[in-house]
C-alpha cells in the first residue's frame, strides 16, 4: 500500500527519544532495557501510533512498543509524543519480517491493529497471520502466546481465524462486531479504528492464545 512522504521524516523519526535506532542491539534485553521485569507488548504496523501511546498512557505497569515500517507514518506519533513522559514506550522504525532479529522470547502480547490485508492470493505471505509470521512470532514470546487482532476486513479475519487455530491457537473471545458486543470488551481504539467506528462500520476481533 502506498501512504503519504512527509518531508525529512527519517530525521524526525530518527531524533525522536521514544524512537530505538539500532533495535537489534537489544535482542533478548528488552525488560533490562526498560529498567524493569514488567510484561512487553509489541503492535505490529502501528500507523500513527493513536493505540500504542494510549495504551502506555492507561498502563503504566506493562511496557509497550510499537513497529511500524514506513517512517512517513510514524511521523504523528512523533509529534503527539513531544509533550508526553512514558517511560512504558518505544517506537520501532522496521520490517515486522525482521522481529525476530529484534526480540527473543520476550513478548507477551502481539498486537495486529487493521493491517494490510493483502487480498490477493500471490500476497497471502505479506499477510501478519500468515504461517511464515506465525512461526516468527513463536521466536518471540515467552512461553504462552498472546496475539490480539482487530480488522474490519472480513476476508482477511477469516483468513486469520483459520491460520491461527490451524496452528494449534485458542480463541478466548472472538466478536463480530466489537463496539456493539453484548459483553463489552475493553478497548483502546487505533486511527484507523476511529474512523472505521464513525462509519458504523463493524470491527472484528479476535484474542487467541496458545497455552502450553
Ligand atoms: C492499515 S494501516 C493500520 C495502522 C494502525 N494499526 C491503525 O489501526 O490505525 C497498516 C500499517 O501497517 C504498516 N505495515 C505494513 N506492512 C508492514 C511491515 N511489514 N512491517 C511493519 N509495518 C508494516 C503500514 O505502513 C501501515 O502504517
Amino acid at each position: 500500500m502506498e501512504y503519504v512522504k512527509i518531508k525529512n521524516a527519517d530525521r524526525i523519526v530518527k531524533d525522536c527519544p521514544y524512537v530505538v535506532n539500532n533495535p537489534k542491539t537489544y535482542k533478548g534485553k528488552w525488560n533490562q532495557f526498560f529498567q524493569n521485569g514488567n510484561p512487553i507488548c509489541l503492535e505490529l504496523g502501528m500507523g500513527r501510533g493513536d493505540f500504542i501511546i494510549e495504551m502506555a498512557r492507561k498502563y503504566p505497569n506493562i511496557n509497550f512498543i510499537g513497529l511500524e515500517a514506513v517512517d512517513s507514518q510514524m511521523v504523528p506519533a512523533v509529534q503527539h509524543l513531544r509533550n508526553e513522559k512514558l517511560a512504558n514506550l518505544k517506537l520501532i522504525c522496521g520490517d515486522a519480517m525482521e522481529i525476530d532479529q529484534i526480540f527473543q522470547k520476550e513478548i507477551d502480547t502481539i498486537y495486529l491493529t487493521f493491517c494490510d490485508p493483502w487480498p490477493k492470493k500471490h500476497d497471502d505471505k505479506k499477510r501478519f497471520t500468515h504461517i511464515n509470521y506465525l512461526k516468527k512470532y513463536d521466536k518471540v514470546f515467552k512461553k504462552q502466546k498472546h496475539i490480539i487482532l482487530k480488522t474490519d476486513n472480513k476476508g482477511f479475519f477469516a483468513y486469520s481465524l483459520e491460520t491461527l487455530s490451524n496452528y494449534w491457537y485458542t480463541f478466548k473471545r472472538v466478536s463480530l462486531d466489537l463496539h456493539h458486543d453484548e459483553n463489552p470488551i475493553s478497548n483502546v481504539m487505533t486511527n484507523y479504528e476511529k474512523q472505521y467506528f464513525k462509519e458504523g462500520r463493524p470491527i472484528y476481533y479476535v484474542d487467541a492464545r496458545f497455552e502450553e
